[in-house]
């Protein structure tokens, strides 16, 4: 099927073709920077310590076995600590190489980690509705901006739900995680963009599994308006854009 074939293509290993290539590592580029930088005056909330006091259902293989798409939450709000262990476990820093890269609590092509956590929180105790950034070094949020109506905006961009509509702007927290292709492209050039997708896909599933643990549930989004949330966030929508958005909420009884 011709109309495929490019599709297909990019799922495949193009590790051949990547050989010929000259990266701009081997070029002596200079390394991009492996986190966003952000304005060291602005307004950030220090998240609890990371604690598995929070955890309500330890048994990984029960987690595994009735993990489900979460679509309908109730009204009740996450605690400030089950919050910062959902960051943890999806981008939280757990050492680092000789090379200075940072290791986290997900696999990750070659430690590249492009993404950045962005949040529209709805519901989360002790933090004002809003959109943040998660630092993942300093295991803070950044305050970017209140947004009137925050709950309308996440629906709008997350419109055309097949299964339950309107699910997203119910729950308590919604991720947008955006990438910036050039930390892997520096290093992996034209294989960069199908590692990029694979990784992310690691992230989502430690939100499914702690979210489980926490006994509230996830939703994976990926019918999301491109514009619209890279808009939102203030991303260039070249440089750094949405890839994966979740939403997550306690669980309607
Ligand atoms: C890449 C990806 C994108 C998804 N996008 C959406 C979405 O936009 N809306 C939605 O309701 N569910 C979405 N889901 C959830 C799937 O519909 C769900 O995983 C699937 O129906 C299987 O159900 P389960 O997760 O409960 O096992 C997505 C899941 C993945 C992995």
């Amino acid at each position: 099927m011709a109309r495929f074939e490019q599709e297909r293509n990019f799922l495949k290993s193009n590790f051949v073709e990547f050989k010929k290539i000259r990266t701009d590592k081997m070029n002596g580029f200079p390394k991009p920077p492996s986190v966003k930088a952000y304005d060291a005056l602005s307004k950030t909330i220090t998240l609890p310590e990371v604690s598995e006091n929070v955890v309500k259902k330890q048994h990984i293989h029960d987690l595994i076995k009735n993990r489900r798409s979460t679509r309908f939450y109730s009204d009740e709000h996450l605690s400030i600590e089950e919050l910062s262990y959902l960051l943890w476990a999806t981008q939280g820093i757990t050492g680092t190489t000789k090379n200075g890269l940072t290791l986290r609590t997900v696999p990750c092509s070659g430690a590249t980690h492009t993404f950045e956590t962005y949040l529209f929180i709805m519901r989360v105790d002790g933090i004002p509705q809003g959109i943040y950034r998660y630092l993942p070094v300093e295991h803070q949020l950044l305050f970017m901006f209140k947004l009137d109506e925050i709950d309308n905006k996440l629906d709008a961009i997350t419109l055309e739900q097949p299964f339950v509509p309107n699910f997203a702007k119910k729950a308590a927290i919604a991720f947008a995680w955006s990438t910036t292709p050039y930390r892997s492209e520096w290093k992996y050039d034209i294989s960069a963009h199908k590692k990029i997708l694979i990784d992310i896909g690691h992230v989502s599933q430690n939100l499914y599994l702690t979210s489980e643990s926490i006994e509230a549930g996830a939703c994976a989004i990926g019918i999301y308006d491109q514009m619209m949330v890279d808009d939102i966030l203030q991303l260039d929508g070249e440089e750094e854009f949405v890839v994966f958005m979740a939403a997550v909420g306690k669980k309607q009884k």
